[in-house]
């Protein structure tokens, strides 16, 4: 059980960035361009945000079975600390991602649709970069 959600959470992290990185593009060129907000425009964002809620599922359950979350006596172990800002900063990232959907779905005006998207997703995409545990920072994690 334990490896089947190790894999699926770190497996989906490419479709998550794929989407994210698209959907940063997108967002950001039309906002420039002025191109008009369509429901394609509209369905990168929700897919984007769906699978940002996959991950946070499958990570909610890995909490349960992940041994790397587990201090040493007196909270110094280096991996658990970073497990708890991974979490923290892959939580923020998810709300900003879900706060951008639902306002760029909200407001109207083309422009304004795609940068009210543009921004938090960009942010989280930042956030989701640095958290990651990347192979080779020393915390175990593979690339896939
Ligand atoms: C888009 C958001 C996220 C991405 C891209 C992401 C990515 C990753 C990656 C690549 C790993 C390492 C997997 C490996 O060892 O190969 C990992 C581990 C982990 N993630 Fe996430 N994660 C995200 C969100 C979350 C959330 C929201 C939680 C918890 C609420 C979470 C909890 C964990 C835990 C507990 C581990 C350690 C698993 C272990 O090695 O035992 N993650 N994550």
């Amino acid at each position: 059980m334990y490896s089947m959600l190790l894999h699926s959470h770190s497996g989906i992290r490419w479709i998550v960035l794929i989407l994210l990185v698209l959907a940063v593009v997108n967002n950001g060129m039309k906002w420039q361009s002025g191109k008009a907000f369509t429901d394609k425009d509209r369905k990168l964002n929700l897919f984007t945000m769906i699978s940002s809620h996959i991950m946070l599922l499958l990570g909610i359950t890995l909490i349960f079975y992940t041994p790397k979350l587990q201090m040493a006596e007196g909270g110094t172990n280096e991996v658990a600390r970073f497990f708890m800002t991974h979490i923290t900063w892959m939580i923020i990232a998810i709300v900003l991602i879900t706060f951008g959907y639902i306002r760029s779905k909200k407001l109207i005006g083309d422009k304004i649709k795609f940068r009210a998207a543009f921004i938090p997703y960009l942010l989280a995409l930042v956030a989701i970069l640095y958290a990651i545990p990347w192979p080779g920072r020393g915390y175990g994690g593979g690339w896939y």
